[in-house]
């Protein structure tokens, strides 16, 4: 079975393969100009970023698709603490972000708030044609199974064999289903099929406890594809595996982005990880947007200030 099969027509056809042709014409959509304008907003002194020319990178040409995630000036607050203030994020089919930021700038919380988790204070989310600020009745369940979404400690059941597992992935918006001979052929069918397309499928049977943590991470990205995602938020899902394994499972998303079209926001703490494994990167900052850009135009040093530790803040300041 190849992995061109298991992707499916579909997919195949809203796969952004063709970006590269379209490299001489220019983008000239709303959206690339909010990003451009927002790059020569952000963009401190010293940072490395590209002016405003910065719309016409490489990455920009998959923005020719409507995006599939389009966040606007979102603010979020639990109680009194404001934790994101002012973010705006488009996610294009087939692309590959990576969000970065300290411990505690809001990355985890930018994602909840894609999935309705979060208490938006301000601003508009709109994931999947779903306005998470505005769901209608019923609509949370669809938003959810919508979105795949990739851990990092893989939240597998540790007892139930890998393939089944897998099919839980199908029982997102589907209402109580009894997991015991719930699933139809069509459904393990499927299940086998992305087992196999990660690198599994030899390990169908197994319980999900005896594998390794990256093989787990393959067995999670598999069950989040059996919900037919539209979009992926996969947070921190190479925190816990050693760097060729975060290597493998970053190509492997990546794979998943380029070949079905569908986004994936990944967040990383590892630069080179973020360098090396995406096709954009942003950046937040105490929950505002630091860095927004294309990878090529970026480099360790204009993600530094990501990281600069509160003391060096507060001597700038004084
Ligand atoms: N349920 C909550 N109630 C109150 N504050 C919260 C809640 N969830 C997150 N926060 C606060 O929001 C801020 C951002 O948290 P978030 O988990 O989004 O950060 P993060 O960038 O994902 O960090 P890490 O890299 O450690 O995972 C933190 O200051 C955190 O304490
Ligand atoms: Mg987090």
């Amino acid at each position: 079975m190849t992995n061109a099969a298991l992707a499916g027509a579909d997919a195949a056809a809203s796969a952004p393969g063709s970006a590269g042709r379209a490299a001489e014409s220019p983008v000239d959509t709303a959206a690339a100009r909010r990003g451009e304008a927002r790059l020569a907003v952000s963009a401190p002194d010293g940072l490395g970023l590209p002016g405003r020319s910065a719309a016409r990178t490489p990455t920009a040409e998959v923005r020719q698709a409507l995006p599939l995630v389009t966040v606007r000036d979102l603010s979020v607050a639990y109680d009194t603490t404001t934790v994101l203030d002012g973010v705006d994020l488009d996610l294009f089919p087939g692309e590959m972000v990576a969000l970065l930021g300290a411990s505690g700038s809001g990355k985890s919380t930018l994602m909840r708030s894609l999935t309705g988790f979060a208490p938006i204070s301000s601003g508009s989310v709109r994931v999947a044609g779903h306005d998470v600020t505005n769901l209608g009745r019923g609509e949370l369940r669809t938003l959810r199974s919508d979105v795949g979404q990739v851990f990092q400690q893989f939240n597998l059941i540790p007892r139930l064999s890998v393939l089944t597992n897998v099919l839980t992935g199908a029982l997102h918006g589907a209402g109580p289903i009894n997991m015991i001979g719930g699933f139809s052929g069509a459904h393990r069918r499927r299940a086998l099929e992305l087992l196999d397309r990660v690198g599994i499928a030899h390990k169908a049977n197994e319980p999900a406890r005896s594998l390794s943590g990256g093989q787990q991470q393959r067995v999670a990205i598999a069950r989040a594809l059996m919900q037919q995602p539209k979009v992926i938020l996969a947070d921190e899902p190479v925190a816990s595996l050693d760097p060729k394994l975060a290597d493998s499972v970053l190509e492997l998303l990546r794979e998943i982005a380029t070949q079905d079209g569908i986004p994936v926001l990944v967040s990383l703490h590892v630069l080179p990880l973020a360098l090396a494994h995406s096709d954009r990167i942003i950046g937040l900052r105490h929950g505002r947007m630091l860095v927004a850009g294309a990878t090529s135009q970026l480099d360790a040093a204009a993600l530094e200030p990501l990281y600069d530790d509160e003391e060096h803040d507060d001597d700038a300041h004084h």
